[in-house]
């Protein structure tokens, strides 16, 4: 998966030669597979044309604070709300100084304002522009306040000067963007085993039984416990999803298959995370031959066996016990369920969801869940589970593996 997939990027161009440079900018964060929106200021566009930046980044640019018909499409307090993250650049001396004086002139400045997402600075300036005492006092405020600069970078200059206030490449702003988004590494060194999908029982050579489980959610967590550092073994059903980037995927079918794949991950693990949708009866005896109607099998035909429970076998080892995380489905009294099983499986935490909530559940994309363990439980906001992925292996890396 290419590594800003789904990030939302709002690309600030402000006044400057540099601004050419932009243009392969919004190209280098598509090529990573980012959603580009431009803001131009005034000044850029006397550098250059609006429509560049239209046609390269597949949206409308935006340039005014009060025009009506932009606002119509998207405001500046829903644009400012859209950005995972603002990246402007070139972004010159002028705009740093507005931004570090707080002010709100333009649409680019007033977005800085409005947004909670992080702003980054590529700035671009004459070499003597960038060490003017009024300039560094500046970069050193937007800092004190968590705007972070990459560059300039030093060197020869448009107008013939040499020195620092080149802007970084393009390539290399986006390398800056990349670490800056990176995760931090709060699984570094440890190993961690998840199940994820549903499993499948055969009833004969051409049945089965299983669920509706996409894997969508056990899949991002293995995602998100790899890019916060973990060695990532993902135990998947059979599910049609690509295996996540640095995670080694072990493929089961049956609840048998995937008891014998956990046990072999937990003897050295530390951490084990149940999101499969596990079948909790299989077939006492699988035909050996499709099983037929006509041969008097009115009713009665199948006669099922309770399935071992995978994460409750791995809780209940004594030794080599990883800490161990379950997730609960539930229809109706998800709180009052999801703790019972946590008791019951004598887990260390469990996820618990509404799988009837229209929004969340087998299929969606999103997913609405509380956190439980043995000191309380928390209710998280309903959010894409990539990014619900992210916020619960924090969570289980501060209880598992800090003590809090
Ligand atoms: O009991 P229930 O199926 O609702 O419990 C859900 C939790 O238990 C999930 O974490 C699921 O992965 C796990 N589980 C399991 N083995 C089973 C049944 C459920 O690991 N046979």
């Amino acid at each position: 998966m290419p590594t800003l997939a789904d990030k939302r990027i709002l690309l600030g161009v402000s006044g400057g030669i540099a601004a050419y440079k932009s243009a392969d900018l919004v190209r280098r964060l598509q090529d990573q597979g980012a959603d580009v929106h431009v803001v131009m200021t005034a000044g850029a566009r006397e550098f250059v044309r609006p429509l560049t930046f239209q046609a390269l980044s597949g949206n409308p640019v935006h340039t005014d604070l009060l025009d009506p018909s932009a606002e119509a499409a998207m405001g500046h307090i829903e644009l400012a709300k859209w950005a995972d993250v603002i990246l402007i650049a070139p972004a010159s001396a002028s705009v740093m100084a507005r931004l570090a004086g707080g002010m709100a002139d333009d649409l680019l400045t007033t977005l800085c304002l409005a947004t909670e997402a992080p702003v980054l600075l590529a700035p671009a300036m004459n070499q003597a522009m960038w060490r003017n005492k009024a300039t560094q006092a500046n970069a050193q405020t937007l800092r004190s306040r968590d705007i972070t600069l990459l560059g300039p970078d030093a060197g020869s200059q448009a107008c013939g000067d040499v020195g620092p206030g080149r802007m970084l490449e393009p390539l290399a702003i986006v390398d800056g963007l990349i670490d800056f988004l990176r995760p931090a590494q709060i699984l570094a060194g440890k190993k961690v085993a998840i199940t994820a999908g549903p499993t499948r029982e055969a009833l004969d050579p051409v049945r089965y039984l299983s669920n509706h489980s996409s894997g969508k959610m056990g899949f991002a967590i293995a995602a998100a416990a790899a890019r916060a550092g973990a060695e990532v073994t993902l135990i998947a059903g059979p599910v049609r999803l690509e295996t996540p980037a640095d995670v080694t995927r072990v493929d089961v079918v049956s609840t048998s298959d995937m008891l014998a794949a956990a046990e072999q991950a937990a003897d050295d693990c530390d951490l084990f995370i149940a999101a499969a949708a596990v079948v909790d009866f299989r077939p006492a005896v699988v035909a050996d031959q499709k099983i037929k109607k006509e041969d008097g099998n009115d009713r009665d035909v199948l006669s099922l066996v309770k399935n071992p429970d995978i994460v409750a076998t791995i809780a209940g080892r004594r030794d080599r016990r990883p800490f161990v995380v379950g997730f609960a489905a539930e229809t109706e009294n998800v709180i009052e369920h999801a703790k019972l099983k946590l008791a019951r499986k004598n887990l260390d935490m469990i996820v618990a969801n509404d799988v009837s909530a229209p929004e969340g559940g087998f299929n969606s994309d999103h997913n609405q869940v509380t956190v439980i363990d043995h000191s309380g439980e928390q209710t998280l906001p309903a959010a894409l589970k990539t990014e619900l992925a992210a916020e619960l292996i924090a969570r289980i890396a501060n209880k598992a593996f800090s003590g809090n």
